[in-house]
């Protein structure tokens, strides 16, 4: 089955900008090589959904607000980010719980109001480098995905991809060993399945983020249980882009 690769771009391209590089990469691009995922700013939603006409690719929101139709000055709600063509949208990244302190309750709200706007959600956990020195990495992801999945039934998990990323590795040119990574996703499909069912715990889909680049992506291929990789920095480049996603398939 082909992976799953995501590019979150983050704070990154303007609407020129992001329709630029779409046009280059896709010119290039075959949608079979990946289940490719599109994570851009809101402003160029619009452009995506234009340019990716037709294409297998999905598009995905980096936010969302907990509710619909509140006087909320300038938040997006799920509701809007639909209409612009979003199929998902990223919750509990570590830059917005630790920027913009989102704690678990809020990721809660936020994946219940994104399902109810019929997206489906990547849900981004993972350990702080306190944490991992502390030994508190399962005990953290156990923590995160349990409050985050709060209430929810077990058919929508069909519809969430949970993103493993250490908060260390993320932006810092630093990755976990594969062994470690292999412990998360155990302790994550056990987390899953002790919630759910066996099954559930099987089926979910996880992915890792965390510096991933063209020269190391290939050491994310062949881990057994991972389902694919979310790329920050390495996917601003529409060529390096391209270099993981070939790595990957
Ligand atoms: P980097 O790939 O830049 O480390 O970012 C990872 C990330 O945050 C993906 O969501």
């Amino acid at each position: 089955m082909a992976k799953i690769v995501i590019a979150n771009f983050k704070m990154h391209k303007t609407e020129n900008e992001t329709k630029d590089y779409l046009i280059s990469f896709l010119s290039k691009y075959e949608d079979y090589k990946a289940k490719l995922i599109l994570a851009v700013p809101f402003t160029s939603l619009p452009i995506c959904r234009f340019l990716l006409k037709g294409r297998d690719i999905a598009l995905c929101a980096q936010n969302i607000c907990e509710d619909d139709d509140k006087g909320y000055t300038g938040e997006i709600s799920g509701k809007m980010i639909a209409d612009v063509g979003a199929n998902y949208v990223l919750v509990g990244h570590s830059e917005r719980r630790t920027k913009f302190k989102e704690d678990n309750k809020t990721v809660n709200k936020k994946i219940k109001n994104g399902l109810k706007n019929g997206l489906s959600i990547i849900l981004c956990v993972g350990e702080s480098l306190a944490d991992k020195n502390s030994m508190k990495t399962l005990a953290t992801l156990k923590s995160q995905i349990e409050e985050a999945l709060k209430g929810l039934y077990e058919n929508e998990l069909e519809n969430i991809i949970i993103a493993y990323e250490p908060v260390w590795a993320v932006g810092s040119g630093k990755t976990p060993t594969q062994k470690d990574i292999e412990m998360a996703l155990k302790s994550i499909r056990k987390v899953i399945e002790e919630d759910f069912s066996s099954k559930a715990g099987k089926e979910i889909k996880i992915v890792y983020g965390g510096s991933i680049t063209s020269k190391n992506a290939s050491k994310f291929a062949n881990i057994v249980g991972l389902d694919g990789v979310i790329v920050g920095g390495a996917s601003l480049d529409n060529n390096i882009f391209m270099q993981i996603i070939n790595a990957m398939a």
